[in-house]
C-alpha cells in the first residue's frame, strides 16, 4: 500500500511570523489527519524556523529547488548538502515555474534529481503539460519526454526513492483543476510507463497531483487509484484549507 503524501509548496511566500503562525495552525489540526504523510516546502529563508517549529510533529519538510553543484562560486544558489544540513527530507525539482521562468531544461532537471539523491534528499519530480500541449494532444508525449530525461540520467532504480508530481501547467494557480478522470488518466500513463521498466518500483512509487487542489476537490482526486496525494500551492498557505486537503489523503 502506498501511503498518500500531501506536500505544501509555499512558493515565494511568507515572513517569519507568517510561517510560525501557519505551522502552529497546521499542528493544531493534525490529530484528525489519519492517513497522509504531511510535508511543507517553505522558501529557503524559512527552512530553519520551520524545522524548529515542526519538531516532534511528524510533519516532514523540504525545499523548492537546489543547485546541481555542492558548493562554490554560484552566487544566490543553494545546494543539496546545505539542505541536508538543515534536515530537509524532500526537495522539489523541475517545477513548471522553474522550467518556464528560469529556463530549466529536462536535462538540468535530471541533474537536480541526481544531485538531490546524492545528498540523501528525496526528489519530488514535477512533470506536466501546458494548455497548448493538451489541446494539441501532446500530453503523453510531453510527460514521456520529461520522464525519459530523468530515467536516462539516473536509471529506473532511482525512482525507488522519489515522488512524482503531475502538475498540468494550465491547472496551476488558475482554479481550473483537472477532473479526477483527467488526472487519473495521466497518473496511470506515468505508472504504466515506469512499470514497463520495473513493475515493483512503479507499484511503490507515489504519484501526487498538483494544480488548484483545495479541500473541496481533494477527495475526488485522491480517491483515484493512481493518485497518491497532492502537491499544493495556494491552499497550503492557509492552515485550515491545507488540513482539509491533508484529511482527504
Ligand atoms: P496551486 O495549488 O496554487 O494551483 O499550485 C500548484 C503548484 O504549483 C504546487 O507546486
Amino acid at each position: 500500500m502506498r501511503r498518500p503524501i500531501v506536500a505544501g509548496n509555499w512558493k515565494m511566500n511568507g515572513t517569519q511570523s507568517e510561517a510560525a503562525a501557519l505551522i502552529e495552525g497546521i499542528r493544531s489540526g493534525l490529530a484528525d489527519v489519519k492517513n497522509a504523510e504531511v510535508v511543507v516546502c517553505p522558501p529557503f529563508t524559512l527552512i530553519s524556523l520551520v524545522a524548529a517549529a515542526l519538531d516532534g510533529s511528524g510533519i516532514s519538510y523540504g525545499a523548492q529547488n537546489l543547485n546541481v553543484y555542492d558548493a562554490g562560486a554560484y552566487t544566490g544558489e543553494v545546494s543539496g548538502p546545505m539542505l541536508r544540513d538543515l534536515g530537509c527530507t524532500y526537495v522539489i525539482v523541475g517545477h513548471s515555474e522553474r522550467r518556464a521562468l528560469y529556463g530549466e531544461s529536462d536535462d538540468v532537471v535530471a541533474e537536480k534529481f541526481r544531485a538531490a539523491q546524492q545528498h540523501g534528499l528525496v526528489p519530488i519530480l514535477c512533470v506536466g503539460e501546458t494548455l497548448e500541449q493538451r489541446v494539441d494532444n501532446d500530453t503523453e508525449t510531453v510527460i514521456a519526454r520529461q520522464l525519459d530525461a530523468v530515467v536516462d540520467t539516473v536509471g529506473i532504480e532511482a525512482f525507488g526513492q522519489a515522488v512524482i508530481a503531475y502538475e498540468p501547467v494550465w491547472a496551476i494557480g488558475t482554479g481550473m483543476t483537472a477532473t479526477p478522470e483527467q488526472a487519473q488518466a495521466v497518473h496511470q500513463f506515468i505508472r504504466d510507463k515506469l512499470a514497463a521498466l520495473d513493475g515493483a518500483i512503479a507499484d511503490g512509487l507515489r504519484l501526487q497531483y498538483g494544480g488548484s487542489v483545495k479541500g473541496a476537490n481533494a477527495q475526488g482526486l485522491f480517491g483515484q487509484p493512481d493518485i497518491d496525494g497532492g502537491l499544493i500551492g495556494g491552499a497550503s498557505l492557509h492552515a485550515e484549507e491545507f488540513l482539509n486537503v491533508c484529511r482527504a489523503g
